[in-house]
């Protein structure tokens, strides 16, 4: 699958921001926690969360998936299993395992996939499961996890910060016997809003928003009508895109807290930015000034948009020093901005970008979710025809972003999509 991106149009107007991918992801598999009815509304239609409710379905779950709605319920575990054919491509198998293993005592579910953007390991999820009395067998293609007792409440520190970790331990824990304290847990809004799921469903947590999460656990949980929040990654990525050169767009449906350190960079770089409650409009209107800029968990600024503030900093005038401490192989977009006329170098974790230079439109390759943005970005200001190949990447968490991007006066389009 490919993108055709025919660059150097002015990118003008509002753009309307969907549900976010990673909260739906963890949101779905606290499905596995109730047998009762849970309908989600503002869920994006990307490809990661259809592989969720596949893998959902697999286990025994009945539901339907419309526009930005799915209506799902999981009276009774019929398999245990999360096959490496449904679940290759994302993270949905390792948020599986805790719910999965707490409901039922046995989860057999395939090595997580997703993006390869480093060494994604998965050992204070399987750690915290084994304190919680779990038995754990790890091979090359699957994890098997089983408890011949209800799992028990811990008390547990996560030895660094991690989202999809803290959030499967969450899971465990609200169906686990006594109380469970995870302490330095992550502090992304995703895992606020499974928060207030989770409450909905009748479990008990306090601590939301701090590091420390104290759970009572329950037998089972109750079903609950949930909106998704807002995706702040595709929030941050067009933002990114209103301050390239020429280009002013207003983002709709957005929370401005929760890119709080991306607004902070571009008010310093020189981008002009006018925020509201829930809209904020960007336009480069003067000389942008480099900068340097390392990459932290939340509240710092995110991985997740790490590679499409690299694209706006090849416009930017002099030096910019971007360092990534999160993964530790998420540069490839780098080579691929170098094939359209950017001057990256990659020292280690860092990223050294020496601008401005001009885009010449190229055949160039996406590797991951986050760089296929960053490329599409690169393709809107070279001259002439860019083509972005493995472009399924951004089918996976961008909702409709060719038409989003249509809309706003690209010339761009997916080859071999019906109806994008
Ligand atoms: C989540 O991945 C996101 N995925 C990623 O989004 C995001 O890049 C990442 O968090 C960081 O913000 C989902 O929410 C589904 P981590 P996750 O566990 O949970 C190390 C996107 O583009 N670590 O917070 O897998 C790990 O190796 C994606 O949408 C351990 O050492 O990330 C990494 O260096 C890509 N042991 C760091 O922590 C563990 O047990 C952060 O990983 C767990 C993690």
């Amino acid at each position: 699958m490919k993108i055709l991106i025919k660059g150097k149009k002015q990118l003008s107007g509002s753009v309307k921001i969907s549900g976010a991918k990673n909260a739906a992801l963890p949101e779905l598999a606290a499905v596995i926690l109730s047998s009762g009815d849970l309908e989600f509304s503002d869920v994006p239609q990307v490809e990661d969360i259809k592989v969720m409710f596949r893998a959902l379905e697999n286990l025994g779950a009945a539901g339907e998936f419309t526009d930005s709605r799915i209506k799902i319920k999981l009276p009774e575990i019929r398999s245990n299993l999360v096959p490496r054919e449904i679940v290759e491509t994302s993270r949905a198998s390792i948020l599986i395992l805790g719910p999965l293993l707490a409901r039922s005592g046995y989860a057999e579910v395939s090595n997580p996939g997703g993006c390869p953007i480093g060494d994604r390991r998965i050992n204070f999820h399987l750690d915290g499961l084994s304190k919680m009395g779990a038995k754990i067998e790890t091979g090359a293609e699957h994890i098997i996890a089983r408890a011949d007792t209800p799992l028990q409440g811990i008390d547990y520190r996560f030895p660094g910060k991690t989202v999809t970790g803290t959030e499967n331990l969450l899971m465990a824990a609200a169906l686990a016997r006594g109380t469970t304290i995870l302490r330095n847990c992550a502090l992304e809004p995703e895992i606020g809003d499974l928060i207030d799921l989770l409450q909905k469903m009748g479990a008990d947590i306090s601590g939301k928003n701090s590091d420390t999460l104290i759970i009572k656990g329950k037998p089972i949980l109750d079903g609950a009508r949930h909106k998704i929040i807002p995706d702040r990654i595709e929030m941050g990525t067009y933002v990114i895109a209103g301050a390239l050169p020429g280009n002013e767009i207003t983002v709709e449906n957005a929370v401005p807290a929760y890119i709080r350190s991306l607004l902070d960079i571009l008010k310093k770089i020189g981008v002009h930015l006018i925020e509201d409650e829930d809209k904020i409009t960007v336009k480069a209107n003067g000389p942008l000034f480099p900068t340097d800029l390392e990459t932290e968990p939340y509240p710092g600024f995110p991985t997740d948009l790490q590679a499409q503030l690299t694209t706006l900093l090849t416009q930017v005038e002099g030096i910019s020093r971007v360092k990534e401490r999160i993964f530790n192989n998420r540069f490839k977009h780098a080579l691929e901005l170098n094939k359209l006329g950017a001057n990256i170098e990659i020292k280690e974790d860092t990223a050294i970008i020496k601008g401005k230079t001009g885009f010449k439109g190229r055949v160039i390759t996406a590797t991951d979710l986050r760089a296929s943005a960053a490329l599409v970005l690169g393709g809107l200001i070279a001259s002439g025809e860019t083509l972005v190949e493995n472009a399924y990447q951004l089918l996976r968490g961008y909702e409709d972003m060719p038409r989003k991007l249509r809309r706003l006066g690209a010339d761009i389009k997916f080859l071999g999509v019906e109806n994008e």
